[in-house]
């Protein structure tokens, strides 16, 4: 069987990942932490690997380069490097790391393809009326959202089928804007100030990660994310907005 690691594989985007290449019929092989000492020998035997880096790295490019040096130190040629849409953003920092990290990808003489999310809509907890979304941006904001499962499900095809090598493909699922995702749940919506969100919700993190999701927030509040819904529609072999909307 057909055995395709994925860094980061514990994770929330590595799970939906695993799950998508076992319903293939292939061998989902998540690596983590406790991997890294010896990342070479746990690619050894795969057909190829999908790098997904944690949340909010510090140094995303040295994280890729090292997953990079091990894959060709393991002889796994086949290479998928999870990005997201509009990397090269220069206000958010942990997009220029990956605008930086794809330009690695690139030139990593490894056979390679790209793919670059929207903001998942799994991000929005819409499970409880009683209970506002709360967003430190304005809530008509545009975006392109991803489907966490429908990403996973691109990643195997990408990775399991023939023809996608030297490829870039932005996801989405659907574009919308939070206030009209909330509309249709029936949940409401609190639009906190930054620097509100930054005393309570972002109070735990560390100063770094609070910094750049400030910046994230800013940016979102004056451009979204907008994504386009096309390449997932085709990855998929269906038109997923179309379908939601029936
Ligand atoms: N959330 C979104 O809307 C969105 C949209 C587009 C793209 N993305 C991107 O998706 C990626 C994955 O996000 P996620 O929330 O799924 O990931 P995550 O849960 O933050 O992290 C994934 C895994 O990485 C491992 N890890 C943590 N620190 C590590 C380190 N220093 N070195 C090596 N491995 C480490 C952990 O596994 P172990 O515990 O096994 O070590 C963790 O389970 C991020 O790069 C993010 O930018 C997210």
């Amino acid at each position: 069987m057909t055995r395709v690691a994925v860094l980061g594989g514990h994770g929330k985007t590595g799970r939906s990942v695993v799950a998508a290449l076992e319903g293939r019929g292939a061998v989902g092989v998540p690596l983590g932490r406790a991997d890294w000492p010896d990342l070479a020998g746990a690619l050894r035997g795969c057909a190829a690997a999908y790098l997904v880096a944690p949340n909010l790295h510090p140094d995303e490019p040295a994280y890729v380069a090292a997953a990079l040096d091990a894959a060709r130190a393991a002889g796994v040629h086949r290479i998928g490097y999870h990005s997201v849409a509009s990397p090269y953003a220069p206000s958010l920092p942990h997009h220029v790391g990956k605008a930086v990290a794809e330009d690695l990808v690139r030139r990593s003489g490894l056979d390679w393809t790209i793919l670059q999310p929207g903001a998942y809509l799994q991000n929005l907890d819409l499970a409880d009326p009683a209970r506002p979304v709360r967003l430190a941006y304005r809530s008509d904001a545009p975006f392109g959202f991803a489907d966490l499962h429908e990403v996973g499900e691109a990643v195997a095809t990408v990775l399991l089928e023939p023809g996608h090598e030297g490829a870039t493909y932005e996801l989405a699922t659907r574009r919308t804007s939070v206030a009209e995702l909330a509309a249709e749940a029936g949940v409401g919506v609190e639009v906190v100030d930054p620097q509100e969100w930054a005393a309570t919700d972002g109070a735990a993190l560390g100063e770094r990660e609070r910094e750049w999701l400030l910046a994230m927030f800013a940016y979102y509040d004056r451009h979204g994310l907008p994504v386009g819904t096309v390449p997932l529609s085709a990855l998929l072999g269906r038109d997923a907005e179309a379908a939601r909307r029936a």
